[in-house]
Protein backbone atom coordinates (compact mmCIF):
# COMPACT_ATOMS: atom_id res chain seq x y z
CA UNK A 1 0.00 0.00 0.00
CA UNK A 2 1.49 3.29 -1.18
CA UNK A 3 1.50 5.95 1.52
CA UNK A 4 -0.32 8.92 0.38
CA UNK A 5 0.70 11.58 2.46
CA UNK A 6 2.82 13.62 0.32
CA UNK A 7 -0.35 14.72 -1.59
CA UNK A 8 -1.78 16.67 0.77
CA UNK A 9 1.15 19.17 -0.09
CA UNK A 10 0.49 19.00 -4.16
CA UNK A 11 -1.63 22.09 -5.37
CA UNK A 12 -3.24 20.41 -7.99
CA UNK A 13 -3.68 21.79 -11.83
CA UNK A 14 -7.40 22.96 -13.03
CA UNK A 15 -8.53 21.43 -10.19
CA UNK A 16 -10.75 22.90 -6.92
CA UNK A 17 -9.74 23.18 -3.43
CA UNK A 18 -12.84 21.45 -2.47
CA UNK A 19 -12.96 18.92 -5.79
CA UNK A 20 -9.58 17.85 -4.43
CA UNK A 21 -10.68 16.87 -1.47
CA UNK A 22 -14.03 15.02 -2.23
CA UNK A 23 -12.52 13.27 -5.61
CA UNK A 24 -8.52 12.59 -4.79
CA UNK A 25 -6.75 11.81 -7.71
CA UNK A 26 -6.35 8.01 -8.77
CA UNK A 27 -2.69 7.13 -8.13
CA UNK A 28 -1.21 5.71 -10.89
CA UNK A 29 1.33 3.04 -10.27
CA UNK A 30 1.89 1.63 -13.68
CA UNK A 31 0.02 1.48 -17.23
CA UNK A 32 0.02 -0.84 -20.62
CA UNK A 33 -1.70 0.32 -23.83
CA UNK A 34 -4.53 2.30 -23.08
CA UNK A 35 -4.78 0.94 -19.48
CA UNK A 36 -4.12 2.76 -16.45
CA UNK A 37 -3.31 0.61 -13.09
CA UNK A 38 -3.73 2.79 -9.28
CA UNK A 39 -1.88 1.54 -6.12
CA UNK A 40 -4.55 -1.24 -5.69
CA UNK A 41 -4.09 -2.40 -9.21
CA UNK A 42 -7.79 -1.44 -10.55
CA UNK A 43 -7.27 -0.75 -14.59
CA UNK A 44 -8.96 2.53 -16.27
CA UNK A 45 -9.03 3.45 -19.72
CA UNK A 46 -7.10 6.32 -20.47
CA UNK A 47 -9.71 7.50 -23.46
CA UNK A 48 -8.47 10.94 -23.04
CA UNK A 49 -4.68 10.61 -24.35
CA UNK A 50 -3.50 12.24 -21.10
CA UNK A 51 -3.98 15.80 -21.98
CA UNK A 52 -3.66 14.52 -25.69
CA UNK A 53 -0.08 12.98 -25.67
CA UNK A 54 -0.70 9.28 -25.86
CA UNK A 55 -0.38 8.23 -29.59
CA UNK A 56 0.33 4.99 -28.74
CA UNK A 57 -0.92 4.30 -24.89
CA UNK A 58 1.51 4.16 -22.64
CA UNK A 59 4.50 2.43 -22.35
CA UNK A 60 5.16 1.14 -25.94
CA UNK A 61 7.57 -0.90 -25.84
CA UNK A 62 9.70 0.54 -28.81
CA UNK A 63 10.19 4.18 -27.39
CA UNK A 64 10.12 2.57 -23.53
CA UNK A 65 13.09 0.71 -25.18
CA UNK A 66 14.66 3.73 -26.95
CA UNK A 67 14.77 6.05 -24.02
CA UNK A 68 16.08 3.04 -22.21
CA UNK A 69 19.22 2.96 -24.32
CA UNK A 70 19.61 6.82 -24.19
CA UNK A 71 19.83 6.64 -20.44
CA UNK A 72 23.06 4.51 -20.86
CA UNK A 73 24.61 6.87 -22.99
CA UNK A 74 23.63 10.23 -22.09
CA UNK A 75 20.13 11.96 -20.22
CA UNK A 76 21.30 15.84 -20.70
CA UNK A 77 23.56 18.05 -22.80
CA UNK A 78 22.91 21.76 -22.69
CA UNK A 79 22.31 22.54 -26.66
CA UNK A 80 24.95 25.39 -26.52
CA UNK A 81 28.51 24.62 -27.46
CA UNK A 82 26.75 20.81 -27.38
CA UNK A 83 24.22 18.75 -29.05
CA UNK A 84 22.74 15.89 -28.36
CA UNK A 85 22.93 13.12 -30.78
CA UNK A 86 19.05 12.56 -30.95
CA UNK A 87 18.64 15.86 -31.33
CA UNK A 88 20.00 15.77 -34.53
CA UNK A 89 18.44 12.20 -35.76
CA UNK A 90 15.46 13.64 -34.68
CA UNK A 91 15.07 17.10 -35.96
CA UNK A 92 16.21 14.61 -39.80
CA UNK A 93 13.17 12.38 -38.43
CA UNK A 94 10.74 15.10 -38.47
CA UNK A 95 12.00 17.61 -41.36
CA UNK A 96 11.03 14.57 -43.71
CA UNK A 97 7.35 14.69 -42.05
CA UNK A 98 7.36 18.73 -42.53
CA UNK A 99 6.16 20.33 -45.50
CA UNK A 100 9.58 21.05 -47.29
CA UNK A 101 8.58 25.33 -46.84
CA UNK A 102 9.17 24.38 -42.40
CA UNK A 103 13.11 24.52 -42.64
CA UNK A 104 14.29 25.22 -39.43
CA UNK A 105 13.71 23.97 -36.22
CA UNK A 106 13.47 25.54 -32.85
CA UNK A 107 13.65 23.34 -29.60
CA UNK A 108 11.87 24.00 -26.36
CA UNK A 109 10.13 21.74 -23.20
CA UNK A 110 5.96 21.68 -23.92
CA UNK A 111 3.23 23.73 -25.85
CA UNK A 112 3.12 26.92 -23.96
CA UNK A 113 6.90 27.31 -24.43
CA UNK A 114 6.78 26.70 -28.10
CA UNK A 115 4.05 29.51 -28.63
CA UNK A 116 6.27 31.68 -26.68
CA UNK A 117 9.11 31.13 -29.21
CA UNK A 118 7.05 31.54 -32.76
CA UNK A 119 6.02 35.04 -30.99
CA UNK A 120 8.88 36.10 -30.09
CA UNK A 121 10.57 35.30 -33.59
CA UNK A 122 7.65 36.57 -35.48
CA UNK A 123 8.48 40.32 -33.36
CA UNK A 124 12.27 40.05 -33.89
CA UNK A 125 11.70 38.75 -37.43
CA UNK A 126 9.85 42.11 -38.41
CA UNK A 127 11.96 44.35 -36.30
CA UNK A 128 14.92 42.78 -38.46
CA UNK A 129 13.25 43.01 -41.27
CA UNK A 130 12.11 46.97 -41.45
CA UNK A 131 8.75 46.37 -39.99
CA UNK A 132 9.29 47.49 -36.52
CA UNK A 133 5.66 48.71 -36.30
CA UNK A 134 4.46 45.40 -36.46
CA UNK A 135 4.23 44.14 -32.32
CA UNK A 136 0.31 43.15 -32.36
CA UNK A 137 -1.27 40.00 -32.52
CA UNK A 138 -4.57 38.81 -33.71
CA UNK A 139 -5.99 35.44 -31.89
CA UNK A 140 -8.86 32.97 -32.84
CA UNK A 141 -12.04 33.65 -30.64
CA UNK A 142 -12.32 30.56 -28.65
CA UNK A 143 -8.25 30.10 -28.90
CA UNK A 144 -6.24 28.10 -26.51
CA UNK A 145 -1.85 28.35 -26.81
CA UNK A 146 -1.01 27.62 -23.10
CA UNK A 147 -0.73 29.04 -19.48
CA UNK A 148 2.46 31.05 -20.01
CA UNK A 149 1.84 35.00 -19.99
CA UNK A 150 2.70 35.27 -23.99
CA UNK A 151 0.56 32.61 -25.02
CA UNK A 152 -2.76 33.38 -22.69
CA UNK A 153 -2.18 36.84 -24.22
CA UNK A 154 -3.02 35.10 -27.40
CA UNK A 155 -5.71 33.01 -25.85
CA UNK A 156 -9.65 33.75 -25.17
CA UNK A 157 -11.56 31.52 -23.22
CA UNK A 158 -12.80 33.33 -20.20
CA UNK A 159 -12.28 30.76 -17.68
CA UNK A 160 -8.49 31.23 -17.86
CA UNK A 161 -7.69 34.18 -19.68
CA UNK A 162 -10.38 36.94 -18.21
CA UNK A 163 -8.66 37.65 -14.97
CA UNK A 164 -5.11 37.96 -16.28
CA UNK A 165 -6.05 39.86 -20.21
CA UNK A 166 -6.62 42.74 -17.12
CA UNK A 167 -3.45 42.91 -16.20
CA UNK A 168 -1.37 41.86 -19.24
CA UNK A 169 -1.28 42.98 -22.69
CA UNK A 170 -3.83 40.78 -24.81
CA UNK A 171 -3.98 40.74 -28.72
CA UNK A 172 -7.22 41.45 -30.94
CA UNK A 173 -9.18 38.66 -31.44
CA UNK A 174 -11.44 37.45 -34.24
CA UNK A 175 -15.32 35.92 -34.03
CA UNK A 176 -14.62 32.19 -32.64
CA UNK A 177 -14.99 29.61 -35.63
CA UNK A 178 -17.84 27.89 -33.52
CA UNK A 179 -19.79 26.09 -36.29
CA UNK A 180 -22.33 24.58 -33.12
CA UNK A 181 -23.41 28.70 -32.70
CA UNK A 182 -21.91 30.07 -35.89
CA UNK A 183 -21.62 33.85 -34.95
CA UNK A 184 -22.66 34.77 -38.08
CA UNK A 185 -25.89 32.60 -38.39
CA UNK A 186 -25.04 29.98 -41.02
CA UNK A 187 -25.35 26.25 -41.13
CA UNK A 188 -22.14 24.31 -42.11
CA UNK A 189 -23.64 23.81 -45.77
CA UNK A 190 -24.31 27.36 -46.27
CA UNK A 191 -20.51 28.16 -45.22
CA UNK A 192 -18.09 30.41 -46.28
CA UNK A 193 -16.03 31.51 -43.64
CA UNK A 194 -18.12 34.53 -42.53
CA UNK A 195 -15.98 34.09 -39.49
CA UNK A 196 -13.21 35.18 -40.53
CA UNK A 197 -15.00 38.79 -41.57
CA UNK A 198 -14.11 39.68 -38.46
CA UNK A 199 -10.21 39.09 -39.39
CA UNK A 200 -10.85 41.19 -42.59
CA UNK A 201 -11.74 44.01 -40.21
CA UNK A 202 -9.10 43.65 -37.88
CA UNK A 203 -6.84 43.48 -40.61
CA UNK A 204 -7.91 46.65 -42.92
CA UNK A 205 -8.15 48.48 -39.48
CA UNK A 206 -4.84 47.06 -37.82
CA UNK A 207 -3.06 44.91 -40.61
CA UNK A 208 0.64 46.82 -40.24
CA UNK A 209 0.54 46.37 -36.80
CA UNK A 210 0.24 42.87 -37.11
CA UNK A 211 2.94 40.77 -36.37
CA UNK A 212 0.90 37.06 -36.53
CA UNK A 213 -2.04 35.31 -36.70
CA UNK A 214 -1.83 32.55 -34.06
CA UNK A 215 -4.63 29.55 -34.62
CA UNK A 216 -5.13 26.25 -33.65
CA UNK A 217 -5.89 24.82 -37.11
CA UNK A 218 -9.12 23.07 -37.66
CA UNK A 219 -9.99 22.08 -34.03
CA UNK A 220 -10.33 24.36 -31.17
CA UNK A 221 -8.99 22.00 -28.25
CA UNK A 222 -9.22 23.47 -24.78
CA UNK A 223 -12.32 25.18 -25.76
CA UNK A 224 -14.32 22.41 -26.16
CA UNK A 225 -12.80 20.28 -29.29
CA UNK A 226 -14.85 22.68 -31.74
CA UNK A 227 -13.79 21.82 -35.20
CA UNK A 228 -14.26 24.00 -38.33
CA UNK A 229 -14.02 23.27 -42.02
CA UNK A 230 -10.92 24.12 -43.75
CA UNK A 231 -12.18 27.18 -45.49
CA UNK A 232 -12.01 29.22 -42.61
CA UNK A 233 -8.44 28.19 -42.02
CA UNK A 234 -7.75 29.13 -46.40
CA UNK A 235 -9.24 32.54 -45.28
CA UNK A 236 -7.22 32.99 -43.02
CA UNK A 237 -4.26 32.41 -44.87
CA UNK A 238 -5.48 34.56 -47.94
CA UNK A 239 -5.91 36.96 -45.58
CA UNK A 240 -2.76 36.91 -43.56
CA UNK A 241 -0.70 36.91 -47.36
CA UNK A 242 -2.70 40.08 -48.37
CA UNK A 243 -1.93 41.73 -45.65
CA UNK A 244 2.05 40.93 -45.24
CA UNK A 245 1.10 38.92 -41.52
CA UNK A 246 3.03 35.96 -40.43
CA UNK A 247 0.61 32.73 -39.63
CA UNK A 248 1.39 31.02 -36.77
CA UNK A 249 -0.25 27.43 -36.57
CA UNK A 250 -0.32 25.87 -33.48
CA UNK A 251 -0.22 22.07 -33.74
CA UNK A 252 0.74 21.26 -30.55
CA UNK A 253 -2.53 19.93 -29.90
CA UNK A 254 -3.65 18.35 -33.14
CA UNK A 255 -0.07 17.39 -34.71
CA UNK A 256 0.90 14.12 -36.00
CA UNK A 257 -1.60 12.45 -37.22
CA UNK A 258 -4.83 13.10 -34.91
CA UNK A 259 -7.47 15.09 -36.95
CA UNK A 260 -6.80 11.99 -39.59
CA UNK A 261 -3.83 14.32 -41.83
CA UNK A 262 -0.57 14.25 -40.93
CA UNK A 263 -0.50 18.12 -39.35
CA UNK A 264 -3.80 19.51 -38.81
CA UNK A 265 -3.00 22.20 -42.10
CA UNK A 266 -3.20 19.35 -44.43
CA UNK A 267 -6.84 19.83 -44.33
CA UNK A 268 -6.28 23.11 -46.35
CA UNK A 269 -3.40 22.29 -48.04
CA UNK A 270 -2.06 25.40 -46.29
CA UNK A 271 1.90 25.86 -45.40
CA UNK A 272 2.16 28.24 -42.05
CA UNK A 273 5.11 30.71 -41.61
CA UNK A 274 5.46 29.17 -38.08
CA UNK A 275 4.15 25.93 -36.35
CA UNK A 276 4.16 25.13 -33.50
CA UNK A 277 4.22 20.95 -32.15
CA UNK A 278 4.55 19.16 -28.46
CA UNK A 279 2.30 16.87 -27.10
CA UNK A 280 2.22 13.87 -29.24
CA UNK A 281 6.00 14.29 -30.43
CA UNK A 282 7.23 11.96 -28.07
CA UNK A 283 3.65 10.58 -27.67
CA UNK A 284 3.31 11.37 -23.80
CA UNK A 285 6.61 9.73 -22.63
CA UNK A 286 8.75 13.10 -21.79
CA UNK A 287 7.75 16.98 -22.56
CA UNK A 288 9.59 18.31 -25.22
CA UNK A 289 8.29 20.86 -28.04
CA UNK A 290 9.35 22.43 -31.44
CA UNK A 291 8.79 25.21 -33.05
CA UNK A 292 9.52 24.78 -36.68
CA UNK A 293 10.11 28.26 -39.49
CA UNK A 294 10.71 28.51 -42.84
CA UNK A 295 13.79 29.61 -44.47
CA UNK A 296 12.30 32.92 -45.02
CA UNK A 297 12.32 34.23 -41.17
CA UNK A 298 15.37 32.34 -40.78
CA UNK A 299 17.01 34.17 -43.01
CA UNK A 300 16.42 37.80 -41.59
CA UNK A 301 18.29 36.14 -38.43
CA UNK A 302 21.39 35.39 -40.25
CA UNK A 303 24.60 37.31 -38.60
CA UNK A 304 27.78 37.12 -36.78
CA UNK A 305 27.67 37.35 -32.55
CA UNK A 306 27.54 41.13 -33.30
CA UNK A 307 24.95 41.71 -35.40
CA UNK A 308 22.66 41.68 -32.83
CA UNK A 309 20.12 39.17 -35.43
CA UNK A 310 20.48 36.28 -32.44
CA UNK A 311 17.52 35.05 -31.52
CA UNK A 312 18.04 35.23 -27.78
CA UNK A 313 16.17 32.46 -25.90
CA UNK A 314 16.42 29.36 -24.47
CA UNK A 315 15.62 27.09 -22.18
CA UNK A 316 17.77 24.36 -19.26
CA UNK A 317 16.57 21.72 -20.94
CA UNK A 318 16.42 22.68 -24.47
CA UNK A 319 16.84 19.32 -26.69
CA UNK A 320 16.89 17.20 -23.54
CA UNK A 321 18.66 13.93 -24.95
CA UNK A 322 16.12 11.62 -23.26
CA UNK A 323 12.80 13.22 -24.86
CA UNK A 324 14.48 13.65 -28.18
CA UNK A 325 15.05 9.62 -28.47
CA UNK A 326 11.59 9.45 -27.25
CA UNK A 327 10.96 11.49 -30.20
CA UNK A 328 12.49 9.73 -32.76
CA UNK A 329 11.06 6.29 -31.52
CA UNK A 330 7.54 8.51 -31.62
CA UNK A 331 8.53 9.21 -35.74
CA UNK A 332 9.98 5.90 -36.01
CA UNK A 333 6.54 4.78 -34.72
CA UNK A 334 4.46 6.94 -36.49
CA UNK A 335 6.19 5.61 -40.02
CA UNK A 336 5.96 2.35 -39.56
CA UNK A 337 2.21 1.82 -38.29
CA UNK A 338 1.54 4.34 -41.20
CA UNK A 339 -0.09 7.19 -39.66
CA UNK A 340 -2.75 8.85 -40.49
CA UNK A 341 -3.76 6.60 -42.95
CA UNK A 342 -3.85 3.73 -41.09
CA UNK A 343 -6.85 5.48 -38.69
CA UNK A 344 -9.40 5.42 -41.32
CA UNK A 345 -11.08 2.80 -39.52
CA UNK A 346 -10.72 3.96 -35.66
CA UNK A 347 -11.93 7.17 -37.39
CA UNK A 348 -14.77 5.78 -38.91
CA UNK A 349 -15.84 3.20 -35.91
CA UNK A 350 -15.49 6.45 -33.32
CA UNK A 351 -17.82 8.55 -35.54
CA UNK A 352 -20.52 5.59 -35.74
CA UNK A 353 -20.34 5.16 -32.06
CA UNK A 354 -20.58 9.03 -31.30
CA UNK A 355 -23.59 8.73 -33.66
CA UNK A 356 -25.58 6.70 -31.58
CA UNK A 357 -25.44 8.94 -28.33
CA UNK A 358 -28.22 11.16 -30.69
CA UNK A 359 -30.57 10.11 -29.18
CA UNK A 360 -30.30 11.57 -25.71
CA UNK A 361 -32.26 15.18 -25.19
CA UNK A 362 -29.41 16.43 -23.92
CA UNK A 363 -26.75 16.00 -26.78
CA UNK A 364 -26.57 19.20 -28.49
CA UNK A 365 -23.64 18.46 -30.97
CA UNK A 366 -21.57 15.37 -32.18
CA UNK A 367 -18.14 16.46 -32.91
CA UNK A 368 -15.63 13.96 -34.86
CA UNK A 369 -12.67 14.31 -36.93
CA UNK A 370 -9.63 12.05 -36.85
CA UNK A 371 -9.40 10.25 -34.16
CA UNK A 372 -10.82 13.23 -31.73
CA UNK A 373 -14.50 12.56 -31.05
CA UNK A 374 -16.88 15.49 -28.67
CA UNK A 375 -20.50 15.41 -27.58
CA UNK A 376 -21.52 18.93 -26.58
CA UNK A 377 -24.58 19.49 -23.96
CA UNK A 378 -27.22 21.46 -24.15
CA UNK A 379 -30.27 22.20 -21.36
CA UNK A 380 -32.12 22.55 -24.51
CA UNK A 381 -31.29 21.28 -27.70
CA UNK A 382 -33.53 23.55 -29.91
CA UNK A 383 -32.31 27.15 -28.04
CA UNK A 384 -29.19 25.39 -27.21
CA UNK A 385 -29.15 26.94 -24.53
CA UNK A 386 -25.74 25.75 -22.08
CA UNK A 387 -25.91 23.44 -19.35
CA UNK A 388 -26.67 24.83 -15.71
CA UNK A 389 -23.10 24.43 -14.50
CA UNK A 390 -23.99 24.54 -10.56
CA UNK A 391 -25.22 20.59 -11.60
CA UNK A 392 -22.07 19.62 -13.29
CA UNK A 393 -23.66 17.20 -15.21
CA UNK A 394 -20.29 16.38 -17.69
CA UNK A 395 -18.51 15.68 -14.32
CA UNK A 396 -20.60 13.58 -13.11
CA UNK A 397 -20.96 11.62 -16.34
CA UNK A 398 -17.00 11.35 -15.76
CA UNK A 399 -17.50 9.94 -12.14
CA UNK A 400 -20.01 7.65 -13.34
CA UNK A 401 -17.59 6.13 -16.27
CA UNK A 402 -14.66 6.27 -14.00
CA UNK A 403 -16.76 3.87 -11.69
CA UNK A 404 -16.85 1.19 -14.67
CA UNK A 405 -13.77 1.76 -16.05
CA UNK A 406 -13.00 4.42 -18.20
CA UNK A 407 -11.24 7.88 -17.69
CA UNK A 408 -12.94 10.79 -19.09
CA UNK A 409 -12.73 14.40 -18.47
CA UNK A 410 -15.32 16.95 -19.43
CA UNK A 411 -14.31 20.50 -21.44
CA UNK A 412 -16.64 22.92 -20.03
CA UNK A 413 -20.15 20.93 -21.43
CA UNK A 414 -18.08 18.52 -23.61
CA UNK A 415 -17.42 14.99 -23.11
CA UNK A 416 -14.63 14.60 -25.77
CA UNK A 417 -12.80 11.11 -26.66
CA UNK A 418 -9.07 11.58 -27.33
CA UNK A 419 -8.15 8.14 -28.68
CA UNK A 420 -4.71 6.33 -28.70
CA UNK A 421 -4.25 4.98 -32.32
CA UNK A 422 -4.04 1.09 -31.32
CA UNK A 423 -7.06 1.44 -29.77
CA UNK A 424 -8.45 -2.00 -30.79
CA UNK A 425 -12.52 -2.14 -32.21
CA UNK A 426 -13.27 -4.04 -29.11
CA UNK A 427 -11.89 -1.11 -26.51
CA UNK A 428 -13.37 1.53 -28.06
CA UNK A 429 -16.63 -0.71 -28.22
CA UNK A 430 -16.28 -0.88 -24.16
CA UNK A 431 -15.47 2.97 -24.03
CA UNK A 432 -18.72 3.67 -25.90
CA UNK A 433 -21.35 0.88 -24.18
CA UNK A 434 -19.37 2.42 -20.62
CA UNK A 435 -20.16 6.05 -21.71
CA UNK A 436 -23.62 4.93 -22.37
CA UNK A 437 -24.45 3.42 -18.83
CA UNK A 438 -22.36 6.89 -17.52
CA UNK A 439 -25.04 9.31 -19.32
CA UNK A 440 -28.20 6.74 -19.08
CA UNK A 441 -27.23 6.55 -14.29
CA UNK A 442 -26.34 10.09 -14.35
CA UNK A 443 -29.78 11.24 -16.32
CA UNK A 444 -31.41 9.25 -14.30
CA UNK A 445 -30.05 10.57 -11.28
CA UNK A 446 -31.24 13.42 -12.34
CA UNK A 447 -34.62 12.78 -13.92
CA UNK A 448 -35.14 11.27 -10.09
CA UNK A 449 -33.87 14.05 -8.17
CA UNK A 450 -35.98 16.63 -9.84
C1 LIG B 1 -3.36 24.09 -28.96
C2 LIG B 1 -2.51 24.10 -27.72
N1 LIG B 1 -1.46 24.92 -27.68
C3 LIG B 1 -0.66 24.98 -26.60
C4 LIG B 1 -0.92 24.21 -25.49
C5 LIG B 1 -0.05 24.31 -24.28
O1 LIG B 1 0.71 23.15 -24.14
P1 LIG B 1 1.39 22.81 -22.75
O2 LIG B 1 0.29 22.44 -21.83
O3 LIG B 1 2.31 21.66 -23.08
O4 LIG B 1 2.14 24.00 -22.30
C6 LIG B 1 -2.02 23.35 -25.50
C7 LIG B 1 -2.34 22.53 -24.33
O5 LIG B 1 -3.36 21.92 -24.22
C8 LIG B 1 -2.85 23.30 -26.64
O6 LIG B 1 -3.94 22.52 -26.71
Amino acid sequence: MLSNSGLDHIWLPFTSWRDSIDYPPLVIRRAAGIHLYDQYDTSYIDATGSWWVSLFGHNHPHITSAVRQQLDRLEHVMMAGCIAEPTIRLSGLLSAMLPRKLDKLFFSDNGSTSVEVAMKIALQYHRQTGNDRRRQFIGLGGGYHGDTLGAMSVGSIPQYHALFHETFKQGFFTDPPSCYRCPCGKAPSDCAAQCMNSLETLCDAHGDEVAAVIFEPMVQGAVGMRIYPPVVLKRIFELCERHHILTIADEVAMGFGRTGTLFACNHAGVVPDIMCLAKGLTAGFLPLAITAVTATIFEAFKGDAHSGKTFEHGHTFTGNALACAAGCATLELMNEMNIPESLTLLSAQLTRHLQSFAGYDIVGDIRCLGTVGALELVADRKTKQRLDPQRRIPFLICRNALKRGVLLRPLGDVIYFMLPYITTPEQLDFIMSVTHEAFTETLDGIDSAA
